[in-house]
């Protein structure tokens, strides 16, 4: 292996600039180039490559977002598109890839490696945490850090005002970062996709909850199949009128900031990790830590997302909140 390309592809999220950073010296210590692909698959197809040296990738491990940038390729998505990328790569001589980034990515890595027999391993880079062979993706616990922040202070103004806020964060079609900043912030219900809510239960767990607390907060994930945050808020608002609530969509506020020290360090490891694996020969895997080990999916076992809950946290949720 002499010479390899990394690139960040799909939803940016904080730890990816960490990993990129591993990737380029990790592959400089064992003599091998780096290019960097910029706008992930598209720049691919674009002929976007830039060398990289260690230099290069100074001074960005404590920063959010994507140095390299990031898109969701739509021309990757046809086989002319995926052509021309397998042309620039033979044209650049690359021995081997390492692509940053989610379900989509992974996905599109399987299409392209019909006709791509350059190896490419995977680092898990999404903030949803939705996919398998990894306990925790790049930059899920920065987002859920950034949702508990959040909501702390949505909490003091709840609370002085005695109201119900419903607030929806991130996570597509998974509530995985709806259920672990709800757990953080003490909420009083949290609405995920995969818990099938009845908003008739919510509405009377909301009118029998403990009056301790003269604010709720209730959590929705965006994928939240009754509706998200404003559909569910104007539901209850009708049954329970007494309650003076708000709805506040966090946004893209999760995607972005300087990555947690986790982060950082899983993103470090995930990185250095990929490389290694492709000087072993491993190609079309995800790299991933699991109980605290780098471990290797498959990419087509990676994207079977829908992990599941955690039925543990589920249950502790139950008993802890209203
Ligand atoms: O996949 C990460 C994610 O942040 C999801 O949680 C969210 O649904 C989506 O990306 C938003 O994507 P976009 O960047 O297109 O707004």
């Amino acid at each position: 292996m002499k010479k390899i390309a990394v690139f960040t592809s799909g939803g940016d999220s904080p730890g990816m600039n960490a990993c990129i950073r591993a990737v380029v010296r990790t592959a400089i210590f064992h003599n091998i180039e780096v290019m960097g692909i910029k706008h992930g698959y598209d720049g691919l197809i674009r002929n976007e490559f830039v060398a990289l040296d260690a230099q290069s990738v100074a001074n960005i491990i404590q920063r959010g977002g994507t140095f390299l940038k990031t898109a969701r390729s739509k021309e990757f998505l046809t086989i002319e598109g995926r052509k021309k990328a397998l042309n620039n790569l033979i044209k650049h001589n690359i021995d081997g890839i390492v692509a940053i980034g989610g379900d989509g990515t992974f996905k599109g890595a399987l299409e392209f490696a019909e006709i791509c027999k350059i190896p490419m391993v995977g680092c898990p880079g999404t903030i949803d945490n939705d996919l398998v062979g990894t306990d925790f993706t790049i930059g899920y616990d920065t987002a859920i850090n950034t949702v508990v922040e959040a909501v702390d202070k949505i909490r003091d103004t709840a609370e002085s005002h005695d109201r119900l806020f419903f607030v929806e964060v991130m996570g597509r079609d998974a509530g995985l970062i709806a259920l672990r900043s709800g757990i953080g912030i003490g909420a009083e219900s949290i609405l995920m996709p995969e818990t099938k809510t009845d908003v008739e239960d919510l509405i009377q767990r909301l009118a029998s909850g403990r009056k301790s607390k003269s604010s709720k907060i209730v959590i929705v994930a965006e994928g939240e199949e009754a509706g998200g945050a404003f559909a569910i808020a104007e539901q209850v608002k009708k049954r329970l009128p007494d309650y003076d609530t708000r709805v506040t969509v966090l946004g893209h506020i999760q995607r972005g900031g300087n990555p947690t020290a986790m982060d950082r360090v899983n993103s470090s490891r995930m990185g250095f990790a990929a490389v290694e694996a492709l000087i072993a020969g491993k190609s079309g895997e995800m790299i991933g830590v699991v109980d605290k080990k780098i471990v290797y999916t498959a990419f087509q076992n990676a994207v079977k997302h829908r992990q599941g809950l955690d039925k543990d946290l589920v249950r502790m949720l139950e008993i802890l909140s209203l």
